[in-house]
């Protein structure tokens, strides 16, 4: 069994965070979505993964290597441009061969592992397995119909009018049968070739195609808000743990359910968990409220926050105690502070495509 990541396209959803990162790199409890992803699947007992990349190739190569550091073997496609997670398939034929393969979107972040799936995939005769759970806005993704014996009727992708609450999760399993229907089907009406048709290719065909409904949590983190509560779930699945460098002052209370890693340092301040603290922060005269991920190198000083991502090498400084900053995304090297300059106002210097909310 082979592994393969997707990885590639352009995270329009998520600018401007995505403008200079790539998406699936953006951490979730203070660990990139991709690395979650690969350690998945590592973690299933799959060794070789390709990971196909677009135009931020040389960010996701910089940041994953060769896989050593998960002990994996990474071997790098290259997608010219986003055609479709179809075509991602297509492309990566001369890596899968003619092995079975499971197919990880690298922004997908699910809960528990995925090894049971693939045992119980490495095990049947079956030609394809997908995984499917129910959604409150099945049009945002793609759609399956089940038959009464739970059989699949039908596949349909970003359905206006859905035939039923069944997303598509981005895990599916194949083996070499999926070739056919990559090359037999045409583009949709977004120009794309899709997965979601070359499966319907294959149930239309009679291969055999099995629906594994999952039970846990499931978020494709293609919005901010969907960022947030990936990482509201992981964080409290995280086991909390305090790295003996940190320092934490008598001063402050650190409740049970936070990590804090290497090099952190919380002055006079209060942490609530679940959340973590990352490497080298400086927390200081600070509130951080639940379900709160601070990437490393960031200060928060003076400030309140809660259920928000704070990115590598920002700041949060000088808010005081009469607001609290929540629910919100900061990226990288960005700066949230309190002017004191008259008059009383509101000073932005934002990138493209931001939102804020005041
Ligand atoms: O997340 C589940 C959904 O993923 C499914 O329900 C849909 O059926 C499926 O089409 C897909 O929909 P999205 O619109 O969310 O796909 P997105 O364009 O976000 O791409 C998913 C991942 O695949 C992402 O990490 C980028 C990568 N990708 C995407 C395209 C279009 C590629 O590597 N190459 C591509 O050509």
């Amino acid at each position: 069994m082979k592994g393969l990541i997707l990885s590639g396209g352009k995270g329009t959803r998520l600018y401007p965070l995505t403008y200079t990162r790539a998406k699936q790199l953006i951490p979730v409890a203070n660990k990139p979505v991709l690395v979650r992803v690969i350690e998945a699947i590592r973690s299933a007992g799959v060794e070789e993964i390709g990971i196909v990349v677009g135009e931020t190739a040389p960010e996701i190569k910089e940041a994953l290597g060769n896989g050593q550091a998960w002990d994996v073997k990474l071997t790098y496609i290259h997608q010219v441009s986003p055609d479709g997670l179809a075509h991602a398939v297509k492309i990566s034929r001369d890596f899968l061969q003619d092995e079975p393969f499971v197919m990880f979107l690298g922004d997908n972040v699910i809960q528990g592992g995925i090894g049971e799936l693939i045992r119980s995939f490495a095990a049947s005769d079956w030609n394809s397995q997908i995984v499917l759970k129910e959604v409150d806005n099945p049009s945002a993704y793609g759609v399956a119909k089940l038959r009464p014996d739970g059989s699949i009727e039908q596949l349909i992708e970003k359905p206006k009018d859905p035939p039923s609450n069944l997303a598509l999760v981005g895990i599916y399993m194949f083996d070499h049968h999926v070739f056919e229907a990559v090359e037999a089907i045409k583009p949709s009406k977004r120009g794309e070739l899709e997965i979601t048709d070359a499966i319907q290719w294959l149930v239309e065909r009679g291969y055999r195609v099995y629906p594994h409904i999952h039970q846990g949590w499931w978020i494709d983190t293609g919005k901010p808000t969907d960022m947030l509560e990936a990482n509201a779930h992981v964080l409290e699945e995280v086991v909390p743990s305090l790295d003996p460098s940190a320092q934490i002052d008598e001063q402050s209370q650190v409740d049970k359910r936070v990590t804090v890693q290497a090099g952190a340092r919380i002055v006079r301040s209060v942490v609530r968990g679940p959340a973590i603290i990352g490497m080298n922060a400086v927390i200081e005269d600070a509130y951080i409220g639940p379900f709160t991920s601070i990437y490393h190198d960031v200060t928060v000083r003076d400030a309140q926050i809660e259920r928000c991502i704070i990115l590598e090498k920002s700041e949060v400084v000088g808010l005081g105690r009469g607001m609290i900053l929540r629910d919100s995304l900061i990226g990288r090297h960005a700066r949230v502070g309190r002017s004191t300059e008259l008059p009383m106002g509101v000073k932005l210097n934002l990138g493209d495509y931001s939102n804020i909310l005041i």
